[in-house]
């Protein structure tokens, strides 16, 4: 006769029930910690910060006395006024019109193409949604125009322009569908954000399944170019952008090894840790292995405009920090960008607000806590600027070293096609 097993058994119904029962008390809590942000602000979403006049004569380099002297002569629409007659303060679309005005926009010259660049590496956490986020505001703040493509399923960065992935988020609207072969192009799923200027291709927990459908389908016939799909996507629609930043997931998988065939510039975010940096060198060997692969499956070599390191969440004077540091500083030389992505208390308030720091409009604790913190961001993000003003700048001199005189070239705002902002203001 068989004996009853006087242990308890664990059926895998209860425990799947225990683990959705997880998911959704988590969800709730960070869906009434989300409504409770808004409500307090009574709104339903993020609100574009504004710019006091001080702020707009620093961006583009103009007295404030020249501001209003063209919206006196009707050139510029100056601020609404408040009930106490008082101005509002400025948008970035208005700052925008002030760059057009005055020929300011930053962005590429007649043949230039757009910049695709990413911040990854095979490691979690180190800061990669992080610095995308704040990468992509700080060329939308400068006139640049940029589209932001999330392409990891935790979709924090969708979340932080007010996207609810799992909530309001058909699947239909991230990069799925096109990644599954079921769009001819990605225009489908390009909405505007807050920030004038910024496009955003939103992800959801469900692009994952992408991961399975291009390894079942990565050997079968007609779909040998499977890792140029996103690229080729890209493609499609970069006329409208001067700069595409692409937040990759982040594990090494078929999205991720998409992310990094379609990119010109490479930057590793890489926290001063002794595991982290050998992280980074174990991806450059990966890096090494696949633009061999992909090179040889082309027919020609692969090559990035630039690869950089960058210090993540760095925090100045602690040993353990310098040391390893000075570690990567010895080995990666040029190659490691010169500011540190500073870790700052900012940066996690920010979040926890759902929100980036150049989102907020003033300090979210200590003022001089949220200047440096600025300071510092400006600092990376200013050097991400530079290269990609570099490769510009190169690409022209190959240009015209190869003989493509200037008018040959088409002209960057005639062939650019409106953005997803633009398309989406009605014609008065
Ligand atoms: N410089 C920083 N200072 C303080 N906190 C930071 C900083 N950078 C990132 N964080 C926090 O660290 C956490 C992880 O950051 P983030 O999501 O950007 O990393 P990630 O590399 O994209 O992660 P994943 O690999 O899961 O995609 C977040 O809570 C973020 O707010
Ligand atoms: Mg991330």
């Amino acid at each position: 006769m068989a004996v009853e097993d006087p242990r308890p058994t664990l059926s895998s119904s209860q425990t799947l029930e225990s683990i959705g029962a997880l998911a959704t008390a988590s969800e709730r809590v960070i869906d009434g910690l989300r409504n409770a942000v808004f409500d307090e602000e009574g709104i339903d979403g993020p609100v574009a910060r504004t710019y006091t006049i001080s702020e707009v004569s620093r961006m583009i380099n103009r007295t404030p006395e020249g501001i209003r002297k063209a919206e006196k002569a009707g050139k510029l629409t100056p601020p609404a006024k408040r009930e106490n007659g008082r101005r509002e303060p400025y948008t970035l679309a208005q700052v925008n019109a002030m760059r057009e005005l005055w020929d300011q926009r930053p962005g590429r010259a007649a043949g230039d193409q757009p910049i695709r660049l990413s911040f990854q590496n095979f490691k979690g956490g180190v800061g990669k949604s992080t610095l995308c986020c704040h990468c992509a505001q700080y060329f939308a703040r400068a006139g640049y125009r940029v589209l932001l493509i999330d392409c990891d399923s935790q979709a924090s960065t969708s979340m932080t322009f007010g996207v609810r992935p799992d909530e309001e988020l058909a699947d239909e609207a991230t990069l799925l569908p096109y990644l599954q072969n079921e769009a001819e192009d990605i225009h489908y799923a390009i909405r505007p954000t807050h920030w004038d200027g910024l496009d955003l291709i939103p992800a959801n927990l469900e692009l994952y399944s992408a991961e399975y459908f291009l390894a079942a389908n990565s050997g079968m016939p007609g779909q040998e170019d499977w890792l140029s799909r996103l690229s080729n996507g890209i493609e499609s629609v970069e006329d409208a952008y001067d700069i595409i930043v692409i937040d990759p997931p982040p594990a090494l998988g078929m999205i991720a090894l998409s992310v990094l065939r379609s990119l010109d510039g490479l930057i590793i975010p890489t926290p001063p840790a002794i595991y982290d940096f050998h992280s980074t060198s174990s991806f450059f060997s990966m890096l090494v292995e696949v633009m061999e692969s992909v090179g040889q499956a082309l027919g020609e070599p692969v090559e990035l405009d630039f690869v950089k390191v960058v210090l993540s969440k760095h925090t100045s004077g602690r040993q353990a920090h310098e040391f390893v540091s000075g570690l990567m500083a010895e080995a990666f030389g040029n190659n490691l960008l010169n500011a540190p992505f500073i870790a700052s208390a900012e940066i996690d308030n920010a979040a926890s607000l759902w929100q980036t720091v150049y989102d907020l409009g003033g300090a979210t604790a200590s003022r001089q806590t949220y200047k440096r913190c600025i300071t510092a961001l400006d600092e990376v993000f200013g050097e991400v600027e530079s290269l990609v003003q570099a490769v510009w700048q190169n690409r022209r001199a190959e240009r015209t070293l190869s003989g493509v005189a200037p008018e040959q070239e088409p002209s960057a705002s005639a062939a650019r096609q409106p953005s997803a902002q633009e398309e989406s203001i009605e014609p008065s």
